[in-house]
């Protein structure tokens, strides 16, 4: 009997493979930073029972019209706006994704970035290392203080908690904005349910932990940037679709907010001449919220679990499309 075919589009450490171990045979593009081409990815496809995913490979339609005998894809990612999920659902093919396992670890590197943000770290350490440090001056570099600031999370899942937890500690006020109330969470956290309105005009940290959605998508544009305070920073760790960046480079440009602490963008990667980088008052990262090496190994483990599971018919541990298991 032929054993199920799954592809993997990106290299990855053998042992964060072993639930697919024997039953299944097993393809791997072999870079690590080197994307898989489209056209090999449709090829894969055509052949393949399942598919472990990066956020960066896109599974359209076209791609699931070109592929068979797909059970399951599984990326290795919270997000799963890469993956057209109503096509998979139609076609019966299970979604699925790595939640949980990254959460703590996104939320550290978001919070890291509020505060690198917030008091110049970047900027400070270019300084030390272009040779600027000349004498110890009373602002030289003075930064936004953090503790007892507002903070205004919009998206409050997992991460968004996570987020929350770590501003209490630095005894932040916590509003939030979410689709749906997060009445435990509030009483656990101190945080309080705003709208998306208030949570723009009141707080001096404004971070996106939204998922990208037709709803969130672009949600972050002029006449939002327009009722953020002056003095606002603001933090995108979620994805670059949900800000207009033209918006933001002028509102940034213009003075109509502080600054801004970017882990995502509208297309990633972006080049040394992306116009938000020649700004001061951003600090721009990688896309490496869950980038810890710990996290990253728990995520592709779940992910081939995941595989594994849909093709043994057991329950996936994190699937996006519950339909298709009815
Ligand atoms: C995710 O998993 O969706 C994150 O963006 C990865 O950092």
């Amino acid at each position: 009997m032929t054993k199920p075919y799954v592809f993997i589009t990106r290299k990855l450490p053998k042992d964060t493979l072993l639930a697919l171990d024997g039953f299944v045979d097993v393809e791997m593009w072999p870079y690590e930073e080197e994307p898989v081409p489209r056209e090999k990815l449709l090829e894969e496809a055509n052949k393949a029972d399942g598919l472990l995913t990066m956020l960066s490979d896109r599974i359209d339609e076209e791609l699931l019209n070109q592929a068979p005998h797909l059970k399951v894809v599984a990326n290795m990612a919270v997000g799963y706006d890469n993956i057209d999920v109503g096509a998979a659902t139609k076609r019966g093919i299970a979604v699925c994704n790595t939640p949980d396992v990254l959460s703590d670890t996104t939320a550290d590197l978001t919070f890291a970035l509020l505060m690198a943000t917030a008091r110049r770290i970047v900027e400070a350490s270019q300084y030390i290392r272009d040779g600027h440090w000349k004498n110890w001056a009373p602002l030289l570099l003075a930064g936004t203080d953090i503790h007892h600031k507002t903070i205004g999370i919009i998206g409050m899942g997992r991460i968004g908690e996570a987020v929350a937890k770590r501003a209490a500690g630095f005894d932040m006020e916590i509003l939030y904005h979410n689709r749906t109330r997060k009445l435990e969470a509030e009483k656990r956290l101190g945080a309080t349910y705003v709208s998306f309105q208030d949570v723009i005009a009141k707080s001096d940290y404004i971070v996106c932990l939204a998922p990208l959605t037709n709803e969130t998508k672009g949600m972050f544009d002029a006449e939002a940037f327009k009722q953020m305070k002056s003095t606002a920073i603001f933090i995108n760790a979620s994805r670059g679709d949900v800000v207009d960046e033209q918006a933001l480079y002028e509102a940034l440009d213009n003075g109509a907010i502080q600054a801004a602490g970017l882990d995502v963008f509208k297309h990633e990667p972006i080049g040394a001449d992306h116009p938000l980088l020649t700004l001061p008052n951003v600090v721009a990262i990688p896309h490496i919220g869950s980038a810890s090496l710990e996290t990253r190994l728990e995520m592709a483990k779940l992910a081939s679990r995941n595989i594994r599971n849909i093709l043994q018919s057991k329950g996936p541990e994190a699937i996006v499309n519950h339909d298709v298991l009815k």
